[in-house]
């Protein structure tokens, strides 16, 4: 099969076995990434199908989306690990299962069959040992798998295939994330409607997805971004847009939009979800949340989450601390989130998954793909198509 392996880390882009399509020569990549190229499972004696084994499932994968911590885990994991030889980068899969352990029945709900199209994200432990998305066969525990939705719920989009290049977002670490930010906010679904709600980066690949659930629960939502394609994104998405850049600094215009006298809080907001990280958002967070409001951020920074953890969880209110309640959250990808995903497919909540620029990059196309998603201005997900369903190929 094909499949990326990583064989460096650092910031020169070394491809020394490329794939079939050269690859623009740049040094401004933060990662280094050569290709290994065999032939797929069960084809050759070199690549034995393995055996399948508990609850696990074999893969033919045919999308992959990109993450911030497949770049995270770049900079971070030194190459010379002896455990990590020649990692598979990446978390978001969507594919067809062609194979099933001995533990997963093919009855009842919730039950993987030969055939079913699937997605989700692998575990951070399969992540830290070397298994990677990026490949056209992946072993993975069905645990982390969620089944596709044939259609679209989708007023205007019913009956609409659901393509693997949409689901792979939305099943991937971004629509799980997005929905662990919901339940974190602890609201039951009934209860959205009439909230008001910020989704800070809500262009990106986590925001879009969560402006999405929350206004079709019902919620007010208003999302920030500082490009037109983000605008323009946020509107579909079906939040109220606020430019941070023409609205600089954003939190005096959010205090302006929001604040009300002293002792009527009705206008300010209920909940802020933070998908871009900014300190200055909490800080000044009474100016425009609700004394009962709740501030609930993922993003940790360069200190993996000790630095806002601390100065805005631990630290009390006389030592300086914001009095708003601040909740930094981690994802571990789980059979809880991914099938939530496919609910809110199913329910029409989920209206579709966003591809960065209407574009798919090809498997030849991997770097670039990490460049563009690297920039941080991407527009919903990076997707990487990494191979072609049977039917495709024997069309062409
Ligand atoms: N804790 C966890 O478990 C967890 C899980 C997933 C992601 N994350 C973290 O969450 C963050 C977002 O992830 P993602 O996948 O959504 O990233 P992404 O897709 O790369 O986000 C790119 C988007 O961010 C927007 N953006 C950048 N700076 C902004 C700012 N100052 N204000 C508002 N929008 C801004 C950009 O819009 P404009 O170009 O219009 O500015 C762009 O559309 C990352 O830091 C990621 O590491 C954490």
């Amino acid at each position: 099969m094909r499949a990326w392996t990583l064989t460096s880390s650092g910031l020169t882009l070394s491809p020394s076995h490329p794939l079939p399509v050269s690859l623009p020569a740049s040094t401004s990549v933060p990662f280094s990434a050569t290709s290994s190229i065999s032939t797929a499972p069960g084809t050759t004696a070199t690549q034995p199908t393995p055996t399948l084994t508990g609850n696990n499932l074999l893969i033919h994968i045919t999308h992959a989306s990109l993450n911030p911590v497949d770049l995270h885990i770049l900079r971070l994991f030194p190459s010379w690990l002896p455990f990590r030889r020649n990692p598979t980068p990446g978390f978001d899969f969507c594919g067809r299962v062609v194979g099933v352990g001995p533990g997963v029945s093919s009855a009842g709900d919730g039950e993987f069959q030969v055939g079913d199209v699937v997605a989700g994200a692998l575990g951070v432990g399969d992540v830290f040992w070397g298994k990677g998305s990026l490949a056209e066969y992946l072993v993975v525990d069905g645990g982390l798998v969620g089944k596709v939705p044939n259609s679209w719920k989708t007023t205007g989009r019913e009956g609409e295939e659901v393509k693997g290049e949409e689901a792979v977002g939305p099943f991937g670490i971004a629509g799980q994330t997005a929905v662990l930010m919901t339940q974190a906010a602890g609201v039951p679904d009934q209860e959205w409607k009439g909230k008001r709600v910020l989704v800070n980066g809500a262009s990106g690949g986590v925001g879009s997805i969560l402006v999405q659930i929350l206004k079709g629960r019902g919620a007010e939502v208003w999302g920030t971004t500082g490009s037109q394609e983000g605008e323009d994104l946020v509107k579909k998405c079906g939040g109220v847009v606020i430019n941070y850049k023409t609205h600089a600094p954003v939190t005096e215009y959010l205090a302006q939009l929001f604040g009300t006298e002293e002792g009527a809080e009705e206008g300010k907001l209920d909940y802020i979800f933070d998908c871009a990280g900014s300190q200055p958002l909490y800080t000044h967070s009474p100016s425009y949340l609700k004394p009962k409001g709740k501030f609930i951020s993922i993003v940790g920074g360069a200190s993996q989450g000790v630095v806002p953890y601390v100065r805005n969880k631990l630290r009390p209110v006389w030592l300086g601390g914001t009095p708003r309640e601040f909740e930094l959250l981690l994802l571990l990808p789980g059979s809880k989130t991914v099938r939530e995903v496919g609910r809110l497919i199913e329910e029409g909540v989920i209206t579709r998954g966003w591809v960065d620029g209407g574009r798919v990059w090809e498997m030849e196309e991997l770097v670039e793909a990490y460049r563009r998603l690297a920039s941080g201005r991407a527009k919903g997900k990076v997707v990487v198509r990494v191979s072609k369903e049977e039917e495709e190929e024997e069309e062409e």
